[in-house]
């Protein structure tokens, strides 16, 4: 199958560079020049493991291009990937205005039949409007849908894939959703989708775009709701590893996001719920549930600040030492990042950070001045007064404890992620503090 995916950010390229490797061709289009250069390099402008090779891999096969050019990279296409970006406004609406540019430029160009599917997450009637669009601007002899009307259908595949396992879950996808309006949508998509034998979840347009905030928005629910447990547990002396491993194995419930911690970030959960807020007000219902879930991420961070205040006791001139800058493991994505907010109140406060992070450090330095970013986990603790657990990078579980302590000025740690919990620290001389592990037992509770 002919494909182009137009807008070559996190998800864009994962889809195309996935797409191609199932055997369709595959052009890559993006605006920006420097990316698309790199691109035909075979680099890849974001950290995911393993896409790197497969790309190099795909332009030795000629399998996928790369173009800044819509009109170009979609002549061929049967079927045209909408991956743009679809920023927040200052209200927590989604800006659409590069979802519509797509559409039209598409539309003007167009002069045979063609599939849009909007990938990114978009508003449910956006797919209403794409198709509004593309109608009024197609070239003028093809408007008239009676007579030498151009044919074109507009669909919805929303992605589920997250960051770090990206390639993996396009490849083993749980379902594929589509929500389409023609027959001739659905066995497109029956086709590009073929090798991977997925369970197909066939809706309409507007079903299926709400199957992508309802899911976001459930997952982030979770953690909340998890989150909301280890207060409690913080306060009663209770250890929230034990109650979600407790609640894990009932089926109806599951273990998956029930990890405890200092909220969830990224380019997505936070956006997103924002943005079904948002819609769902627009439409006329408040979604009080998901404002709760959203002030409760938003105060983890304020909790895990308060406590590093409460145990350092002082943090005017300390020097701290943080461990993980990127939203979660296995990305260099800074993107909403707990660890921008809680090391700026730190440093407000008077405190000297130190970080390391495996990946994320060239992403981070703009977004965190003054902060030394340093070429491993040991220059950073070195002198240090605490030690923050901030993204549980697998490397961090095998680090050299004995030498952490002997290097810091305090052994204080604090785990932002629960990340140490089975490690028994204390048995090195740390006193340690994780998230809802039952801390305030007998001091508060
Ligand atoms: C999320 C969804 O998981 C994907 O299905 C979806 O496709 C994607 O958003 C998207 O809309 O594009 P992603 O943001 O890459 O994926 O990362 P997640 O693994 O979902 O983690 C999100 C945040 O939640 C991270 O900050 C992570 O640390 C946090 N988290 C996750 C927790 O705090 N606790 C948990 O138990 C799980």
């Amino acid at each position: 199958m002919e494909i182009a995916v137009v807008g070559s950010g996190y998800v864009g390229l994962v889809t195309g560079v996935c797409l191609a490797h199932l055997g369709h061709r595959v052009t890559c289009i993006d605006i920006n020049l420097e990316k698309i250069n790199k691109l035909r390099k075979g680099v890849p402008p974001i950290y995911e493991p393993g896409l790197d090779v497969m790309l190099k891999d795909l332009i030795r096969k000629k399998r996928i291009t790369f173009s800044t050019s819509i009109k170009t990279g979609t002549k061929k296409a049967v079927v045209i990937f909408i991956a743009v970006g679809t920023p927040s406004k200052p209200n927590g609406e989604a800006d659409l205005t590069y979802v519509e540019n797509v559409a039209r430029e598409v539309a003007e160009n167009m002069h045979s039949y063609k599939l849009l599917v909007e990938k990114s997450t978009v508003p449910a009637e956006t797919g209403l409007r794409i198709r509004r669009t593309v109608q009024m601007n197609l070239p003028k002899k093809y408007r008239n849908k009676n007579n030498g009307g151009l044919e074109f259908d507009v669909a919805s595949n929303p992605e589920f894939l997250r960051e770090g396992s990206a390639i993996e879950d396009f490849m083993n996808p749980d379902r594929v959703v589509v929500g389409v309006e023609s027959k001739r949508a659905e066995e497109i998509f029956r086709e590009i989708y073929k090798p991977l034998k997925p369970r197909m979840i066939v809706t309409d347009l507007k079903s299926a775009e709400l199957i992508k905030h309802a899911s976001n928005s459930f997952l982030a629910t979770k953690i909340s709701f998890i989150n909301s447990i280890a207060q409690v547990c913080d306060r009663v002396g209770a250890d929230v590893l034990k109650v979600s491993e407790g609640m894990g194995f009932d089926k109806r419930i599951g273990r998956h996001f029930l990890d405890a911690g200092i909220g969830y970030g990224g380019s997505c959960f936070p956006k997103d719920v924002e943005a079904f807020i948002h819609l769902s007000e627009k439409s006329g219902y408040n979604f009080i549930l998901l404002d709760a879930v959203r002030k409760v991420n938003e105060s983890q961070r304020r909790y895990f600040i308060r406590l590093i205040e409460d145990k350092l006791w002082i943090v005017k001139n300390k020097v701290i030492a943080v461990l993980g800058l990127s939203f979660k493991p296995n990305t260099d994505d800074m993107r909403s990042a707990p660890s921008v907010d809680i090391i700026q109140a730190l440093q407000k406060e008077g405190a000297t950070v130190r970080a390391y992070d495996p990946q994320a450090m060239e992403n981070a330095q703009s977004l965190l001045p003054g902060v030394t970013l340093t070429k491993d986990v040991f220059s950073a603790v070195k002198g240090a007064h605490c030690l923050l657990l901030l993204t549980e990078w697998p490397e961090f579980k095998k680090i050299d404890f004995k030498r952490i302590h002997n290097l810091m000025q305090q052994p204080l740690v604090f785990d932002g992620r629960n990340m140490f919990a089975d490690e028994n620290l204390e048995q090195y001389g740390f006193e340690y503090y994780g998230i809802g592990r039952g801390i305030y037992k007998g001091e508060r509770g």
